[in-house]
């Protein structure tokens, strides 16, 4: 569904990713892993048309977006939950929950998404006319992540869900990811909290300054000396 070939993308003159390959197949959920200022989100942002490719290819669905603007990557169908939400804050739960599906005009089609959303995280059905502004962190996140799939994306890309939320709340959020995984969205997600994730995920990869350094199954992964060195605290 997803495949980048070579990318590099960076800020002025920094270059910040170099050379990345990473392939998202119907279905899969997909983890890109790494340390603080590895450039995940760079990655995500090239993917979803918010930062501009330097070099590589970015395909979705066999056609060539790479370069192309984030509001058409989405009508495309590529929705993505930032690390910083983005939400409207002075607006409720239920309209930003309805800014989300902008590009559906089918009122029947943007009343189905709400109920998936409500049964998905039934917290947003209690808070649906509280203002998003003063919603707790896990109750924005699952906001931020129930606006993205209002707009019906086929692939999901989510940055650091479990950023600032408790152990409890994390599980509840990749609980939900797990459930959407297993409805069939095809998700690539961004994260820190290694041992949860690939508890959690199909494959992953490990992005480090810049460079895929590892890529495999979740139990390989879970495996890997460097992983397990670095990411996981096990001494060998
Ligand atoms: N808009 C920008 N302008 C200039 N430099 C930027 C910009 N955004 C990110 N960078 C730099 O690019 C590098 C990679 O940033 P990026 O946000 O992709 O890392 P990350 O892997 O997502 O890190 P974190 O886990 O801390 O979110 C960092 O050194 C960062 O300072
Ligand atoms: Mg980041």
């Amino acid at each position: 569904m997803l495949r980048v070939t070579e990318l590099d993308a960076g800020y002025g003159f920094l270059r910040v990713v170099h050379g990345i390959s990473l392939q998202v197949n119907q279905g899969e959920l997909v983890a890109l892993l790494g340390p603080n200022g590895a450039g995940k989100s760079t990655t995500l942002k090239c993917i979803a048309g918010l930062v501009r490719p330097w070099k590589g290819d970015i395909a979705f669905r066999g056609h060539s977006i790479g370069g192309l603007r984030g509001d058409l990557v989405n009508g495309l169908g590529i929705g993505l939950v930032s690390e910083s939400l983005n939400l409207f804050t002075g607006m409720t739960v239920y309209e930003n929950l309805l800014m989300g599906a902008y590009s559906v005009p089918e009122a029947e089609k943007r009343r189905r998404s709400l109920d998936f959303v409500f049964s998905l995280f039934p917290r947003l059905a209690e808070r649906r006319p509280q203002l998003a502004g003063t919603l707790s962190g896990g109750e924005r996140k699952m906001l931020a992540i129930g606006r993205a799939l209002m707009g019906g994306p086929s692939l999901l890309l989510v940055d650091e869900p479990s950023l600032g939320l408790a152990p409890k709340l994390t599980q509840q959020v990749f609980d939900a990811l797990r459930k959407l995984s297993d409805d069939g969205l095809t998700i690539l997600l961004v994260e820190q909290n290694v041992t949860a994730t690939l508890e959690m995920v199909d494959r992953a990869y490990v992005l480090e300054q810049g460079e895929i350094v590892l890529e495999g199954s979740a139990q390989k992964l879970s495996e890997s000396e460097h992983v397990k060195d670095v990411y996981l605290g096990v001494m060998a």
